[in-house]
């Protein structure tokens, strides 16, 4: 493949990852956390669901990890990318393609560190994925902190996400449209924080 092609696939493939499957995870991940809110027996059983699930492990692969590694690793180079391909959206247009690039790197940091302390100790064999795990996680304010602005920095990023998404896919191409989906993504964005912060205070003894 010539240069020129190779990179245009690349800007595609990453832009339908972030999506399709890593979006539709993290929709999935924030719901199946709000079980918390019902009680620690109730998560509890949505784990052990989880976990019992045939193929698990291959399902993580192809449909979380290899996805969220080559969006995350492509996605780096772009935000370090000096050429920035604004174009001709307007001052609060700019912002949000620069807030795009923010939050993915700190989504990218939280990640990694949530990852290294639920699933990693798991497979590790030092630690078992429940709902003490994450009390115990979040009895300490700062980690309370850090989750806060994990979580709603991922989900500012899914939503701004969706904005870029439906224009890079030529789904909204005129202003009227556009502005339509701004409205629609802000919504998802109070939803979805709301689902996930809501999740996340279930833990909070
Ligand atoms: C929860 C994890 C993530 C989700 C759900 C997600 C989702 C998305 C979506 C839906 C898009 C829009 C694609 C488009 O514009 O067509 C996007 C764009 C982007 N993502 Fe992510 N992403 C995640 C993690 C990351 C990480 C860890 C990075 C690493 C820095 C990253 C960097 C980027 C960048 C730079 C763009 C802008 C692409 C562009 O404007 O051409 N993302 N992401």
């Amino acid at each position: 493949m010539a240069s020129n092609s190779r990179d245009f696939f690349n800007h595609k493939l990453h832009s339908l990852l972030g999506l399709f499957p890593v979006g539709v995870f993290l929709l999935f991940h924030l719901t199946a956390n709000y079980q918390a809110t019902k009680g620690p027996e109730a998560y509890n059983e949505t784990v052990a669901f989880i976990e019992n699930f045939p193929f698990v492990l291959v399902l993580e692969f192809v449909l979380i990890y290899i996805p969220i590694l080559f969006h995350a690793i492509f996605g780096l180079y772009i935000a370090f990318q000096a050429k920035h391909n604004v174009g001709n959206f307007g001052y609060f247009r700019n912002h949000m393609f620069l807030w795009q690039r923010i939050t993915g790197i700190i989504t990218l940091i939280f990640i990694a560190w949530h990852v290294w302390e639920t699933r990693i100790q798991k497979a590790l064999g030092t630690a078992e994925v429940n709902y003490d795990m994450m009390a115990n996680i979040l009895s300490n304010p700062v980690m309370v902190a850090f989750y806060t602005i994990g979580i709603l920095s991922a989900v500012f990023h899914l939503s701004n996400g969706i904005w870029s998404f439906l224009v890079h896919w030529g789904i909204t191409v005129g202003p009227r449209s556009q502005r339509v989906a701004t409205y629609f993504t802000m919504g998802v964005f109070v939803v979805v924080s709301f689902i996930g912060l809501r999740a996340m205070a279930a833990f909070i003894q």
